[in-house]
């Protein structure tokens, strides 16, 4: 477990934007660039989205990006809630429905977390659909992980009471949400930190306390899951002002 109080702004750059509006237009340039970058490499741009509610703003602004090369896209999921894809509370399946059915993206070339099974089974099973991609130091690396921020601090669906998330050998876990007690998938330490870039997008005032005592290295910044984000890759953060200073 990382004990090292490095100094965080030394690892992580921060964007304060005026809206959500405004990150969603840079998170679509980063898209595009991305992909863009990839089909010159004649490769794929590997990203696994966040759940939630702030994505859902941000995804549909990139359905009217159309320099994005989206054939180059393979979608893959950070987490998943234990529920079958048409339930409102899955990830998958919002962002279907504000997202994936409005771009050309290949289905074959969207993994999603199959919420409907065991979740014993599915962490298996996505586990091995990972060891698809690239593969940095024999981990999977993708070239962008969205991540969002709970009130709690947690991150994906890794909460205050998973650290052994960031000690496992396993690529993907189940976990259960603290209060409703609902199953979850999430990847793990293992893999979100072998990523060539993690961006948080995190909007709102009810998170700018544990934003502020993460990036100020305060001691009970320690108890957050998203203080243990630390990718060999880039890290960053888009936030938008309430996020910032509540
Ligand atoms: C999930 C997430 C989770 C989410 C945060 C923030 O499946 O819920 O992946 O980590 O990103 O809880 O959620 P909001 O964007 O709704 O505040």
């Amino acid at each position: 477990m990382m004990e090292s109080i490095a100094n965080y702004k030394s690892l992580a750059s921060l964007t304060v934007f005026k809206s959500v509006d405004e990150i969603s237009v840079a998170f679509s340039v980063l898209l595009e660039k991305g992909t863009v970058n990839a089909a010159k490499k004649n490769k794929h741009f590997h990203i696994a989205l966040s759940g939630g509610s702030t994505p859902l703003k941000i995804f549909e602004k990139l359905t009217q990006n159309r320099n994005i090369l989206f054939d180059r896209l393979k979608i893959y999921w950070g987490d998943e809630r234990c529920v079958p894809p048409d339930h409102p509370e899955s990830n998958y399946g919002n962002a279907f429905n504000v997202f994936l059915k409005n771009v050309p993206i290949p289905a074959s070339q969207i993994y999603r977390m199959k919420g409907e099974n065991t979740p014993s089974q599915e962490k298996l099973k996505y586990a091995s659909i990972l060891k698809n991609m690239d593969i940095d130091n024999s981990i999977p690396s993708f070239d962008l992980v969205m991540l969002g921020l709970g009130e709690d601090g947690h991150t994906a669906s890794i909460f205050p009471g998973d650290m052994e998330m960031f000690s496992t050998d396993k690529l993907v876990e189940e976990t259960r949400h603290p209060e409703s007690g609902q199953k979850r998938l999430t990847l793990t330490g293992k893999v979100l930190n072998n990523a060539k870039h993690v961006l948080f997008l995190v909007t709102g005032d009810n998170k700018s306390d544990v934003i502020q005592s993460i990036f100020n290295d305060q001691p009970e910044a320690k108890k957050y899951p998203a203080w243990y984000i630390r990718p060999s890759g880039k890290l960053s953060w888009f936030i938008d002002q309430s996020a910032f200073n509540g």
